[in-house]
């Protein structure tokens, strides 16, 4: 529990994760490339979480979908529990899949409509164990006990559940193969605010008592600083600003984090307190700006940020991406006296 994350194994590690999707433009034009994800790299430790965060359109689900194996990256690796996965080894990506499970955002449609919750919850245990079927029916009721359901409505469907029993529904099939991993996709945004922190404290509570590693995605900073251990703040593909919780609510330094917390109500480190917003529309991942992607919002951009990409380096405890990075306080500051 105590144990600094310097110390904790790593299960998951991921290196330059990129993924383009080609897009159709018209029968006669060339088909264009979306730069969805353009090199993430992470590491995910026992009942820790990291947190992803950023606008809509940023690459947050695509990240999500290399990482559970839904989709083949374009290019980078991904290690479980330090071994490489092969990407294109159908066994290996099977074998992987039962040890990284996802938890989306709609309750309603992540779950099969014509299924019994009870059969949603075998079934991966019939596909990926040999469990007997009093095995599986004794594992099934423990674990709707473990989210909260009482084990008798296993009989009803999907539908007869409210939207925050639907979410308690998936993170027990999520959970049902104890994976190391698992990627929840913006799992309450969808619920009434009343609900949102019941299911995260379940998230929580179980992702302690199983060692399960989360990638937590939300464009939400309250919800974010209620779960998170560490944040990776992503715009048009690529990580920003890294690091622990604390130190980047504290004192947020890339433009756009501190744009984004300025942004955001009830949350009070400095950044509250600049009337900065971020300006104007995510630019398309079609077509991103040359050097730094956010120099067309971003009120400190010089002519090397135009044309100069940042790598993420590191400053002080976090890592940045961002050319001015030991500047941008300063400068924030001398603005705001104008
Ligand atoms: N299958 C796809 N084909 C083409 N473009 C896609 C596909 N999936 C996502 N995109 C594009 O990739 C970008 C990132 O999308 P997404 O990962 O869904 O962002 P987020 O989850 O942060 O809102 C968006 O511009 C989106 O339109
Ligand atoms: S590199 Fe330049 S444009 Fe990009 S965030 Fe930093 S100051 Fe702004
Ligand atoms: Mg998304």
């Amino acid at each position: 529990m105590n144990q600094t994350r310097e110390t904790q194994p790593t299960l998951m590690q991921a290196d330059q994760l990129t993924r383009h999707y080609t897009s159709a433009r018209g029968p006669f034009a060339p088909k264009a490339i979306v730069r969805a994800l353009e090199g993430i790299s992470f590491e995910l430790h026992p009942a820790r979480t990291l947190a992803v965060v950023g606008e809509s359109g940023c690459g947050k689900s695509t990240l999500a979908r290399q990482i559970t194996f839904i989709e083949t990256p374009t290019s980078g690796s991904i290690r479980l529990d330090g071994k490489t996965v092969a990407l294109d080894d159908r066994a290996a990506l099977k074998q992987a899949r039962a040890q990284v499970q996802i938890i989306f955002q709609d309750p309603y449609g992540s779950l099969n409509p014509r299924k019994k919750v009870r059969a949603i919850l075998e079934e991966p245990l019939i596909i990926n164990t040999k469990m007997s079927s009093a095995e599986r029916r004794e594992r099934v009721d423990w674990m709707m006990q473990k989210v909260g359901l009482r084990p008798e409505f296993g009989v009803r469907y999907p539908h007869m559940f409210s939207g925050g029993q639907r979410q308690r529904i998936a993170i027990a099939r999520a959970l049902m193969l104890n994976p190391k991993v698992v990627v929840a996709d913006e799992p309450v945004s969808a619920l009434d605010v009343s609900v949102q922190a019941q299911v995260l404290n379940l998230l929580m509570d179980l992702g302690e008592e199983f060692g399960v590693a989360y990638l937590f995605i939300s464009h939400d900073l309250s919800v974010v600083r209620h779960i998170a251990d560490d944040v990776m703040v992503m715009y048009l593909g690529r990580a920003v600003e890294v690091g622990a919780k604390q130190i980047l609510f504290d004192t947020p330094l890339h433009p756009y984090t501190r744009a984004l917390m300025a942004a955001t109500p009830h949350i009070d480190p400095t950044a509250r307190k600049v009337r900065m917003a971020v300006n104007g529309e995510l630019p398309s991942p079609l077509d991103p700006p040359s050097g730094c992607a956010f120099h067309t919002r971003c009120p400190y951009a010089t002519d090397r940020c135009k044309s100069e990409r940042p790598e993420l380096r590191e400053v002080g405890q976090r890592q940045i991406a961002c050319h001015r990075a030991e500047e941008v306080l300063t400068l924030e500051a001398a603005q705001t006296q104008d």
